[in-house]
């Protein structure tokens, strides 16, 4: 059975949708860690709440971003965890975690990249005036949003949206694209090919 970490930053409604989801069988895998760079974030509380190991890695508490993240795979690997899903992490992974789990990071962005990236992506899609945004769950790789591309899912923007309304409406598909994304991953069908990733 897969074993998967989550990294988190704060609420966690991502978390909660694999967590669900593994559960209730329809991926056949375990969240074993949660990680967090934010003490207060609730996706830690959610993982106490279903028994899941819950740990908070303080960024500040380590000399480079690199020896916070060494801390971060020491737990990770503890666990034996053969994919690490960032769910609301707030923090960009350096080089040296991307290529320390090759094809094995994913990440789930409330756009559809390459439009949009970043941490504002419903305030940047509304003062866009763009007609449909939505979420991507991407593999990671080196810059920020731009990993080979698993899923999407577009919900239309209205006249009127706010980040609010549009962040919800996004925020109930991810909770369906990011289960879809790693049942497929646990079933060994995504293969990358370049900037590709071919479903099986
Ligand atoms: C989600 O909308 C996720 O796509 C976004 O943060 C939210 C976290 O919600 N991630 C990013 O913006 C990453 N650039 P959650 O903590 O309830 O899962």
């Amino acid at each position: 059975m897969l074993k998967i970490a989550v990294l988190v930053s704060g609420s966690g409604s991502n978390l909660q949708s694999i967590i669900d989801a593994c559960e209730s069988g329809s991926i056949n895998a375990a969240v074993k860690i949660v990680v967090s760079d934010r003490k207060e974030a609730f996706g830690l509380e959610r993982a106490k709440r279903k028994g899941i190991r819950a740990e908070f890695l303080d960024s500040k508490s380590f000399s480079s971003r690199e020896e916070h993240e060494k801390a971060c795979a020491a737990l990770i690997d503890s666990e034996g965890c053969g994919l690490i899903c960032l769910a609301g992490y707030m923090r960009l992974v350096t080089g040296w975690f991307v290529r320390k789990y090759p094809g094995k990071i994913m990440n789930i962005h409330p756009a559809l990249l390459p439009s949009f990236p970043g941490a504002h992506a419903h305030r940047d899609v509304l003062a866009y005036g763009a007609k449909v945004s939505g979420c991507t769950v991407h593999f990671v790789d080196e810059e920020m949003d731009s990993g080979p591309i698993i899923i999407q899912t577009s919900v239309r923007v209205f006249e009127g949206d706010t980040e609010e309304t549009l962040g919800k409406r996004v925020l109930e598909q991810e909770h369906k694209a990011y289960p879809e994304a790693i049942k497929l991953f646990s079933e060994g069908r995504l293969e990358i090919l370049g900037r590709k990733v071919i479903v099986r």
